[in-house]
């Protein structure tokens, strides 16, 4: 018999921390993908903001709406016994008031999210201890914050300098102050994110933060294959060529129709007589 891998918690996340065990963590938006996600062992799943350019074909982050995001969060949520669900609050969700972030952060909440994740440093502490205040799990986003993409001036990595890191320090230890229970790095050099890492007391993930965190994230369309666009980060490792077999897939289904091939009779439904 197969044990069954109970539901991750918070708890089961500062337990990995503490032994030194790294945390897996993908993007998934849809059913389908979360399942497999789920039974393959994967301990958390974001339901990315991302999903506006992995999904909608949006050429940013930006466009996506608290509605939209609404709807990849239910199918992921429906889906998940056992990961850790987090959330990713959408641009203007949550940048403009305390009650707008709770408010949002709540509605993922209900909808079935262990937790959700927002951008910035220290700047967010207000609104990150809000969010705790009413009950919310909540994860911080540091380095690389693509909502804020025109103010870093573009796709860059963060955290090359001292007196980046020092702030990029600040930060994480303000979001910690401020009551999230995890902090998700993106796009620094490995030694930065270690800084960071061993200076703080609560998890640190990382998506392109090398391999000195708590645990990897990768947005699951660039590893598996399926992304749709011309962005294509340095630290991405493909496992599958999902998309190629999509498009091979469609095109042998459009043969076999316009030759007659498909449907076979094994495909055709028998008469009683
Ligand atoms: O939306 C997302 O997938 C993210 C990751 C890129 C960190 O926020």
């Amino acid at each position: 018999m197969t044990a069954v891998r109970p539901k991750t918690t918070t708890h089961t996340l500062a337990r990995l921390r503490a032994r030194g065990e790294k945390a897996v963590f993908v993007t998934a938006y849809d059913y389908p993908t979360a399942v497999f996600a789920d039974r393959a062992g994967v301990d958390l799943l974001l339901v990315g903001d991302s999903a506006a350019m992995t999904m909608m074909g949006l050429p940013s982050t930006i466009g996506i709406t608290m509605d939209e995001m609404a709807v990849f969060v239910k199918c992921v949520c429906r889906a998940t016994p056992r990961a850790f669900v987090v959330g990713d609050l959408p641009f203007l969700s949550y940048q403009i008031s305390d009650e707008d972030a709770v408010r949002n952060a709540g509605r993922f909440i209900a909808l079935g999210c262990d937790a959700v994740k927002c951008e910035g440093g220290a700047r967010m502490r207000g609104r990150v201890r809000a969010m705790v205040d009413a009950g919310i799990c909540v994860m911080g986003h540091l380095g690389l914050t693509p909502q804020n993409l025109a103010q870093l001036g573009g796709y860059r990595v963060q955290g090359k300098s001292r007196a980046a890191v020092g702030r990029l320090m600040d930060d994480a230890l303000a979001l910690q102050e401020a009551g999230a229970f995890a902090i998700l790095l993106e796009a620094l050099p490995p030694e930065a994110a270690a800084e960071v890492r061993d200076r703080l007391d609560v998890p640190v993930y990382g998506i392109g933060a090398g391999p000195h965190v708590d645990g990897q994230l990768v947005i699951s369309h660039d590893m598996l294959g399926n992304f749709v666009g011309d962005i294509a980060p340095r630290f991405v490792k493909r496992y599958a060529t999902v998309g190629t077999q999509i498009e091979q897939a469609f095109a042998a289904y459009a043969r076999e129709v316009r030759t007659g091939a498909f449907p076979a009779p094994e495909h055709c439904y028998r008469t009683d007589g």
